[in-house]
Protein backbone atom coordinates (compact mmCIF):
# COMPACT_ATOMS: atom_id res chain seq x y z
CA UNK A 1 0.00 0.00 0.00
CA UNK A 2 1.57 3.51 -0.93
CA UNK A 3 0.53 6.58 0.98
CA UNK A 4 0.82 10.04 -0.14
CA UNK A 5 0.29 13.43 1.87
CA UNK A 6 1.43 16.81 1.30
CA UNK A 7 1.42 20.15 3.08
CA UNK A 8 1.64 23.76 2.01
CA UNK A 9 4.83 25.71 3.08
CA UNK A 10 2.20 28.43 3.67
CA UNK A 11 3.41 29.36 7.31
CA UNK A 12 4.51 28.08 10.47
CA UNK A 13 3.36 24.42 11.44
CA UNK A 14 0.51 24.83 13.83
CA UNK A 15 -0.82 22.29 16.29
CA UNK A 16 -3.62 21.13 14.17
CA UNK A 17 -1.09 20.32 10.70
CA UNK A 18 0.45 18.25 13.92
CA UNK A 19 -2.26 16.16 14.85
CA UNK A 20 -4.49 16.17 11.59
CA UNK A 21 -1.67 15.11 9.38
CA UNK A 22 1.91 14.86 10.62
CA UNK A 23 1.50 12.60 13.17
CA UNK A 24 0.03 10.11 11.31
CA UNK A 25 2.58 10.40 8.43
CA UNK A 26 5.26 9.49 10.88
CA UNK A 27 3.14 6.49 12.11
CA UNK A 28 2.69 5.21 8.76
CA UNK A 29 6.60 5.45 7.61
CA UNK A 30 6.38 2.61 9.98
CA UNK A 31 4.09 0.00 8.06
CA UNK A 32 3.62 1.70 4.48
CA UNK A 33 6.12 2.99 1.44
CA UNK A 34 5.02 6.77 1.70
CA UNK A 35 5.35 9.74 -0.50
CA UNK A 36 5.18 13.01 1.31
CA UNK A 37 5.80 16.83 0.00
CA UNK A 38 6.10 20.03 0.39
CA UNK A 39 3.06 21.87 -1.67
CA UNK A 40 4.93 24.66 -2.65
CA UNK A 41 2.91 25.53 -6.28
CA UNK A 42 -0.28 25.28 -3.65
CA UNK A 43 0.81 27.63 -1.82
CA UNK A 44 1.25 29.85 -4.03
CA UNK A 45 -2.38 30.58 -4.30
CA UNK A 46 -2.16 32.32 -0.82
CA UNK A 47 1.57 33.76 -0.60
CA UNK A 48 2.12 35.89 -3.43
CA UNK A 49 5.90 37.66 -2.01
CA UNK A 50 8.58 35.96 -2.77
CA UNK A 51 11.45 37.09 -0.23
CA UNK A 52 8.18 35.65 2.61
CA UNK A 53 7.63 32.29 0.46
CA UNK A 54 11.71 31.43 -0.35
CA UNK A 55 12.32 30.27 3.32
CA UNK A 56 9.03 29.03 4.03
CA UNK A 57 9.48 25.33 2.24
CA UNK A 58 12.25 25.12 3.93
CA UNK A 59 11.38 25.42 7.33
CA UNK A 60 8.40 23.55 6.74
CA UNK A 61 11.10 20.16 5.74
CA UNK A 62 12.72 21.62 9.19
CA UNK A 63 9.48 20.39 10.67
CA UNK A 64 9.12 16.92 9.21
CA UNK A 65 12.40 16.03 9.99
CA UNK A 66 12.42 17.14 13.32
CA UNK A 67 9.08 15.27 13.91
CA UNK A 68 10.85 12.40 13.01
CA UNK A 69 9.78 12.18 9.08
CA UNK A 70 12.55 9.39 8.36
CA UNK A 71 14.24 10.13 4.49
CA UNK A 72 15.54 6.30 4.94
CA UNK A 73 12.25 5.07 4.73
CA UNK A 74 9.94 7.86 3.23
CA UNK A 75 10.67 9.96 0.17
CA UNK A 76 10.76 13.33 1.01
CA UNK A 77 10.26 16.16 -1.46
CA UNK A 78 9.09 19.27 -3.07
CA UNK A 79 6.21 19.52 -5.73
CA UNK A 80 7.97 22.13 -8.11
CA UNK A 81 11.00 19.44 -8.24
CA UNK A 82 8.72 17.25 -10.18
CA UNK A 83 7.66 19.04 -13.19
CA UNK A 84 6.05 16.20 -14.53
CA UNK A 85 2.95 17.03 -11.83
CA UNK A 86 2.82 20.24 -13.60
CA UNK A 87 2.02 18.17 -17.16
CA UNK A 88 -0.33 16.04 -15.59
CA UNK A 89 -1.94 18.90 -13.86
CA UNK A 90 -2.70 20.21 -16.97
CA UNK A 91 -4.12 16.39 -18.72
CA UNK A 92 -6.37 16.41 -15.46
CA UNK A 93 -7.38 19.77 -15.92
CA UNK A 94 -9.18 19.42 -19.41
CA UNK A 95 -11.28 16.31 -18.02
CA UNK A 96 -12.13 18.24 -14.54
CA UNK A 97 -15.87 19.68 -13.83
CA UNK A 98 -16.04 23.09 -14.03
CA UNK A 99 -19.06 22.68 -11.66
CA UNK A 100 -17.12 20.27 -9.31
CA UNK A 101 -14.46 22.72 -8.91
CA UNK A 102 -16.64 25.55 -8.31
CA UNK A 103 -18.89 23.89 -5.59
CA UNK A 104 -15.67 22.65 -3.39
CA UNK A 105 -16.17 23.69 0.33
CA UNK A 106 -12.55 25.80 0.16
CA UNK A 107 -13.20 27.59 -2.65
CA UNK A 108 -16.44 28.82 -1.89
CA UNK A 109 -15.09 29.40 1.57
CA UNK A 110 -12.14 31.68 0.64
CA UNK A 111 -15.13 33.56 -1.93
CA UNK A 112 -17.18 34.24 1.10
CA UNK A 113 -14.65 35.68 2.72
CA UNK A 114 -14.13 38.21 0.49
CA UNK A 115 -10.86 36.49 -1.19
CA UNK A 116 -11.09 37.81 -4.64
CA UNK A 117 -10.26 34.34 -6.35
CA UNK A 118 -7.86 33.44 -8.85
CA UNK A 119 -7.73 30.44 -11.17
CA UNK A 120 -4.97 28.38 -8.99
CA UNK A 121 -7.44 28.73 -6.21
CA UNK A 122 -10.40 27.13 -8.46
CA UNK A 123 -8.32 24.53 -10.15
CA UNK A 124 -6.51 23.48 -6.79
CA UNK A 125 -8.02 20.33 -5.90
CA UNK A 126 -6.72 19.67 -9.62
CA UNK A 127 -3.62 19.70 -8.90
CA UNK A 128 -3.88 17.97 -5.59
CA UNK A 129 -5.18 15.64 -8.17
CA UNK A 130 -2.01 15.14 -10.46
CA UNK A 131 -0.10 15.02 -6.63
CA UNK A 132 -1.77 12.16 -5.64
CA UNK A 133 -2.22 10.06 -8.53
CA UNK A 134 0.90 10.47 -10.05
CA UNK A 135 2.90 8.06 -7.42
CA UNK A 136 -0.34 5.84 -7.48
CA UNK A 137 -1.23 6.48 -4.16
CA UNK A 138 -3.58 4.27 -2.16
CA UNK A 139 -3.82 6.25 0.75
CA UNK A 140 -4.05 10.07 1.34
CA UNK A 141 -4.14 11.03 5.20
CA UNK A 142 -5.30 14.73 5.53
CA UNK A 143 -7.52 16.75 7.89
CA UNK A 144 -11.40 16.25 7.52
CA UNK A 145 -11.43 19.40 5.86
CA UNK A 146 -9.09 17.88 2.49
CA UNK A 147 -12.21 14.81 2.36
CA UNK A 148 -13.96 16.57 -0.63
CA UNK A 149 -10.61 17.46 -2.32
CA UNK A 150 -10.14 13.61 -2.53
CA UNK A 151 -14.09 13.12 -3.92
CA UNK A 152 -12.69 15.18 -6.96
CA UNK A 153 -9.64 13.33 -7.71
CA UNK A 154 -11.58 10.09 -7.43
CA UNK A 155 -13.67 12.19 -9.89
CA UNK A 156 -11.29 12.85 -12.00
CA UNK A 157 -10.14 9.90 -12.37
CA UNK A 158 -13.17 8.60 -13.70
CA UNK A 159 -13.64 11.32 -16.18
CA UNK A 160 -10.29 10.51 -17.42
CA UNK A 161 -10.33 6.83 -17.75
CA UNK A 162 -14.19 6.96 -19.31
CA UNK A 163 -13.13 10.18 -21.84
CA UNK A 164 -9.52 7.99 -23.12
CA UNK A 165 -11.01 4.49 -22.65
CA UNK A 166 -8.21 3.31 -20.41
CA UNK A 167 -7.49 2.57 -16.38
CA UNK A 168 -3.84 4.44 -15.93
CA UNK A 169 -4.38 5.36 -12.48
CA UNK A 170 -4.98 3.99 -9.21
CA UNK A 171 -8.12 4.81 -7.08
CA UNK A 172 -6.85 6.54 -4.06
CA UNK A 173 -9.06 6.42 -0.44
CA UNK A 174 -8.64 9.46 2.20
CA UNK A 175 -7.43 8.07 5.29
CA UNK A 176 -8.95 10.45 8.40
CA UNK A 177 -8.14 9.95 12.26
CA UNK A 178 -11.58 11.23 13.36
CA UNK A 179 -10.59 11.58 16.85
CA UNK A 180 -8.50 14.56 16.29
CA UNK A 181 -10.40 15.60 12.75
CA UNK A 182 -10.71 19.27 13.63
CA UNK A 183 -8.36 20.93 16.27
CA UNK A 184 -9.83 24.02 17.65
CA UNK A 185 -8.26 27.37 17.63
CA UNK A 186 -7.84 29.52 20.57
CA UNK A 187 -11.00 31.36 19.30
CA UNK A 188 -12.63 27.81 19.30
CA UNK A 189 -13.17 27.85 15.23
CA UNK A 190 -11.16 25.30 13.55
CA UNK A 191 -7.65 26.14 13.60
CA UNK A 192 -6.06 27.39 10.96
CA UNK A 193 -3.57 30.09 9.47
CA UNK A 194 -6.35 31.97 7.70
CA UNK A 195 -8.09 32.32 11.02
CA UNK A 196 -5.49 33.60 12.65
CA UNK A 197 -5.80 31.38 16.12
CA UNK A 198 -3.01 28.80 15.85
CA UNK A 199 -0.85 27.61 18.50
CA UNK A 200 2.57 27.47 16.73
CA UNK A 201 5.03 24.47 17.40
CA UNK A 202 8.48 25.68 16.77
CA UNK A 203 9.59 29.51 17.64
CA UNK A 204 10.82 30.85 21.15
CA UNK A 205 8.68 29.46 24.12
CA UNK A 206 7.25 32.67 25.81
CA UNK A 207 5.32 33.80 23.12
CA UNK A 208 3.31 29.88 22.91
CA UNK A 209 3.14 30.29 26.39
CA UNK A 210 0.80 33.78 25.93
CA UNK A 211 -1.06 32.37 23.26
CA UNK A 212 -2.12 29.10 25.09
CA UNK A 213 -3.02 31.50 28.09
CA UNK A 214 -4.99 33.81 25.84
CA UNK A 215 -7.24 30.56 24.81
CA UNK A 216 -11.19 31.88 24.70
CA UNK A 217 -13.18 30.94 27.69
CA UNK A 218 -16.62 31.71 29.32
CA UNK A 219 -16.64 33.12 32.43
CA UNK A 220 -17.75 30.05 34.33
CA UNK A 221 -16.37 30.82 38.40
CA UNK A 222 -13.17 28.79 39.83
CA UNK A 223 -15.61 26.96 42.23
CA UNK A 224 -17.93 25.24 39.46
CA UNK A 225 -18.03 22.35 37.27
CA UNK A 226 -17.04 23.62 33.65
CA UNK A 227 -18.95 23.09 30.57
CA UNK A 228 -16.70 20.44 28.15
CA UNK A 229 -19.38 20.79 24.93
CA UNK A 230 -17.65 23.24 22.53
CA UNK A 231 -14.95 24.25 24.97
CA UNK A 232 -11.81 24.62 23.04
CA UNK A 233 -9.44 24.39 26.03
CA UNK A 234 -11.45 21.06 27.08
CA UNK A 235 -10.99 19.48 23.25
CA UNK A 236 -7.06 20.66 23.12
CA UNK A 237 -6.65 18.66 26.48
CA UNK A 238 -7.84 15.82 25.16
CA UNK A 239 -5.19 15.96 22.27
CA UNK A 240 -2.28 16.57 24.18
CA UNK A 241 -2.95 14.87 27.49
CA UNK A 242 -1.35 11.47 27.72
CA UNK A 243 -3.46 8.75 29.09
CA UNK A 244 -2.62 9.13 32.90
CA UNK A 245 -3.03 12.28 33.15
CA UNK A 246 -6.84 12.29 31.61
CA UNK A 247 -8.27 11.55 35.11
CA UNK A 248 -7.43 14.99 36.30
CA UNK A 249 -8.56 16.58 32.94
CA UNK A 250 -11.78 15.55 33.64
CA UNK A 251 -11.75 16.29 37.14
CA UNK A 252 -10.86 19.80 36.49
CA UNK A 253 -13.88 20.01 34.51
CA UNK A 254 -16.54 18.28 36.07
CA UNK A 255 -15.92 18.96 39.45
CA UNK A 256 -15.31 22.16 40.20
CA UNK A 257 -12.48 23.97 42.13
CA UNK A 258 -10.22 24.98 39.13
CA UNK A 259 -9.74 27.46 37.54
CA UNK A 260 -9.32 27.73 33.73
CA UNK A 261 -6.05 29.56 34.23
CA UNK A 262 -4.60 26.76 36.02
CA UNK A 263 -6.27 24.07 33.76
CA UNK A 264 -4.07 26.56 30.90
CA UNK A 265 -1.08 26.06 32.38
CA UNK A 266 -1.63 22.40 32.36
CA UNK A 267 -2.01 22.40 28.66
CA UNK A 268 1.81 24.50 28.44
CA UNK A 269 3.40 21.29 30.20
CA UNK A 270 1.71 19.03 27.71
CA UNK A 271 2.46 21.14 24.84
CA UNK A 272 6.26 20.82 26.08
CA UNK A 273 6.47 17.29 27.43
CA UNK A 274 4.74 16.37 23.52
CA UNK A 275 6.96 18.98 21.18
CA UNK A 276 9.84 19.53 23.12
CA UNK A 277 11.98 17.44 21.35
CA UNK A 278 11.49 18.05 18.03
CA UNK A 279 11.16 21.78 18.81
CA UNK A 280 15.24 21.07 19.93
CA UNK A 281 16.20 19.00 16.70
CA UNK A 282 14.26 21.89 14.50
CA UNK A 283 16.29 24.89 16.03
CA UNK A 284 19.64 22.28 15.21
CA UNK A 285 18.19 21.43 11.52
CA UNK A 286 17.50 25.54 10.87
CA UNK A 287 21.68 25.86 11.76
CA UNK A 288 22.29 23.00 8.69
CA UNK A 289 20.14 24.62 5.82
CA UNK A 290 22.58 22.21 3.04
CA UNK A 291 21.98 19.56 5.18
CA UNK A 292 17.70 20.20 4.32
CA UNK A 293 18.40 20.78 0.88
CA UNK A 294 20.44 17.35 0.27
CA UNK A 295 17.60 15.63 1.95
CA UNK A 296 15.15 17.74 -0.82
CA UNK A 297 17.66 17.42 -3.40
CA UNK A 298 17.65 12.98 -3.20
CA UNK A 299 13.75 12.85 -2.20
CA UNK A 300 13.21 14.50 -5.21
CA UNK A 301 14.84 12.38 -7.64
CA UNK A 302 13.41 8.84 -6.49
CA UNK A 303 9.92 10.34 -6.77
CA UNK A 304 10.98 11.54 -10.44
CA UNK A 305 12.12 8.10 -10.86
CA UNK A 306 8.61 6.62 -9.72
CA UNK A 307 6.29 8.57 -11.38
CA UNK A 308 8.23 8.04 -15.35
CA UNK A 309 5.85 5.01 -16.28
CA UNK A 310 2.74 6.46 -14.87
CA UNK A 311 3.82 9.54 -17.15
CA UNK A 312 4.54 7.39 -20.20
CA UNK A 313 0.95 5.68 -19.91
CA UNK A 314 -0.85 8.80 -19.42
CA UNK A 315 1.31 10.28 -22.20
CA UNK A 316 0.50 7.47 -24.30
CA UNK A 317 -3.29 7.65 -23.36
CA UNK A 318 -4.41 10.92 -24.70
CA UNK A 319 -1.82 10.56 -27.62
CA UNK A 320 0.70 13.19 -26.85
CA UNK A 321 3.28 9.54 -27.95
P1 LIG B 1 -4.28 25.86 7.50
O1 LIG B 1 -5.77 25.61 7.62
O2 LIG B 1 -3.72 26.42 8.76
O3 LIG B 1 -3.93 26.69 6.29
P2 LIG B 1 -3.26 23.68 5.99
O4 LIG B 1 -4.41 23.82 5.08
O5 LIG B 1 -1.91 24.09 5.51
O6 LIG B 1 -3.60 24.45 7.32
O7 LIG B 1 -3.23 22.17 6.52
C1 LIG B 1 -2.17 21.25 6.44
C2 LIG B 1 -2.65 19.90 6.95
O8 LIG B 1 -3.05 19.98 8.31
C3 LIG B 1 -3.87 19.36 6.20
O9 LIG B 1 -3.80 17.95 6.08
C4 LIG B 1 -5.03 19.75 7.07
O10 LIG B 1 -6.14 18.93 6.90
C5 LIG B 1 -4.42 19.61 8.45
N1 LIG B 1 -5.04 20.57 9.36
C6 LIG B 1 -4.94 21.92 9.31
N2 LIG B 1 -5.64 22.49 10.31
C7 LIG B 1 -6.20 21.48 11.00
C8 LIG B 1 -7.03 21.41 12.16
N3 LIG B 1 -7.42 22.51 12.81
N4 LIG B 1 -7.41 20.20 12.60
C9 LIG B 1 -7.01 19.08 11.97
N5 LIG B 1 -6.21 19.07 10.89
C10 LIG B 1 -5.81 20.24 10.40
N1 LIG C 1 -4.37 20.78 0.07
C1 LIG C 1 -3.61 20.17 1.12
C2 LIG C 1 -3.73 21.03 2.37
O1 LIG C 1 -3.90 22.21 2.31
C3 LIG C 1 -2.15 20.01 0.74
C4 LIG C 1 -2.00 19.09 -0.40
C5 LIG C 1 -1.62 19.42 -1.66
C6 LIG C 1 -2.23 17.69 -0.38
N2 LIG C 1 -1.60 18.31 -2.43
C7 LIG C 1 -1.96 17.23 -1.70
C8 LIG C 1 -2.64 16.79 0.60
C9 LIG C 1 -2.11 15.89 -2.04
C10 LIG C 1 -2.79 15.45 0.24
C11 LIG C 1 -2.52 15.02 -1.05
O2 LIG C 1 -3.63 20.51 3.41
Amino acid sequence: MRVLSGVQPSGILHIGNYFGAIRQFVELQRTHECFYFLADLHALTTVQNASQFRGLSRDLAAGFLAFGLDPSKSVLYRQSDIPEVTELYWYLSTVASMGLLQRCHSFKDKVAQGVVPNHGLLSYPVLMAADILIVNSNLVPVGKDQKQHLEVTRDVVSSFHTTYDCEVFTLPEPLILDDVAVVPGIDGRKMSKSYGNTIDIFGPEKPIRKRIMSLVTDSTPVEEPKPTEDNALYQLLKVFAPKSETEWVEHAFREGGTGYGTIKKRLFEYFIETFGEARTRYDELQKDPAEIERVLASGAEKARRTVGPLMDSVRSAVGMR
